[in-house]
């Protein structure tokens, strides 16, 4: 893979020539079988990721490749259809960092990212939300390794107040107002591609976790690198692997997706259109 930050400045100005004087605020990125959100967008302008230099296409079910620019309640976004999970291996990291450094080039200040996780709390099954108030990074892995970009943030970076406070507050109001089932938890990323062992969901549980999941936090650590803020909305889809009866499968996943889809699409709208009256975008 040619250096990052080439393709950082080629898909810029792939994405420029799409849509000429575009600046969105807001970046949003899909989680499987969430991909619906991306059809509420007004006046797209939609990019197959084959067109964006480094943009990984995973060849996951329920994940497309498209990058959506548009409108959502006036306010302008970028939304990415199809994510890259460290479990792919290979480039996954270059990917993760065009991806997000791509976002904040196009001049985005915030990004909101959606999930879909197994629930750690057996009270909050399938169809729940979870908003990320903090996050177990069990991936033992981090996109910052290796030489630092000084072009995008400094080295050592402080997660406090990751998931930005103030954005967690107005998602769990909005929730609240809408009757949208949202709590509020901690986050345990697993590299995956496995669900987790019996013994492993007893363990994240003693440990503080609220819920499971493969993707995100590279994502939170590299928008924080360069200063993005972050909140993330999770889609519980199962019960963490021995929580319940069911055998854990990408098809469950998907299927369990399906019962937080509306909700998703619900929260996402009113937080945005909160967001265009507000001083963030
Ligand atoms: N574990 C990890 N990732 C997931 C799960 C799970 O139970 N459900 C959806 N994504």
């Amino acid at each position: 893979m040619p250096s990052t930050n080439a393709a950082i400045k080629r898909c810029v100005a792939t994405i420029k020539e799409a849509r000429p004087n575009f600046t969105p605020c807001l970046g949003l990125i899909l989680g499987s079988g969430l991909g619906a959100v991306a059809q509420q967008i007004d006046q797209p302008t939609i990019i197959d990721y084959r067109e964006l230099d480094g943009f990984y296409v995973s060849s996951l079910e329920g994940h497309s490749k498209q990058m959506h620019l548009g409108l959502l309640h006036g306010v302008p976004v970028v939304c990415l259809e199809g994510r890259t999970h460290l479990y792919e291996g290979g480039h996954a990291i270059d990917s993760l960092k065009i991806m997000i450094r791509t976002l904040k080039m196009l001049g985005c200040n915030m990004l909101l990212t959606t999930n879909a996780v197994g629930s750690l709390r057996t009270e909050y099954g399938p169809g729940n939300l979870m908003v990320i108030e903090d996050h177990i990074n069990f991936t033992f892995q981090n996109p910052l390794m290796g030489p630092n970009d000084h072009e995008f943030g400094d080295k050592f970076v402080s997660l406090d107040n990751a998931y930005d406070r103030d954005l967690r507050t107005k998602l769990l109001a909005l929730a609240r107002k809408l009757d949208i089932p949202l709590f509020s938890g901690v986050y345990v990323a697993t590299l995956g591609p496995t669900f987790e062992s019996h013994a492993e969901i007893r363990a994240f549980k003693m440990l503080g976790g609220d819920a499971v999941g493969m993707s995100t936090v590279p994502e939170t650590i590299l928008a924080r690198h360069c200063d993005l803020k972050v909140a993330s909305i999770c889609a519980i889809t199962n019960l963490g692997a021995g929580l319940g009866t069911e055998i854990l499968s990408h098809a469950g996943t998907l299927r369990g997706a399906k019962l937080a889809m509306n909700h998703v699409i619900r929260l996402i709208f009113a937080f945005v259109e909160e967001l265009g009256e507000s001083r963030y975008c």
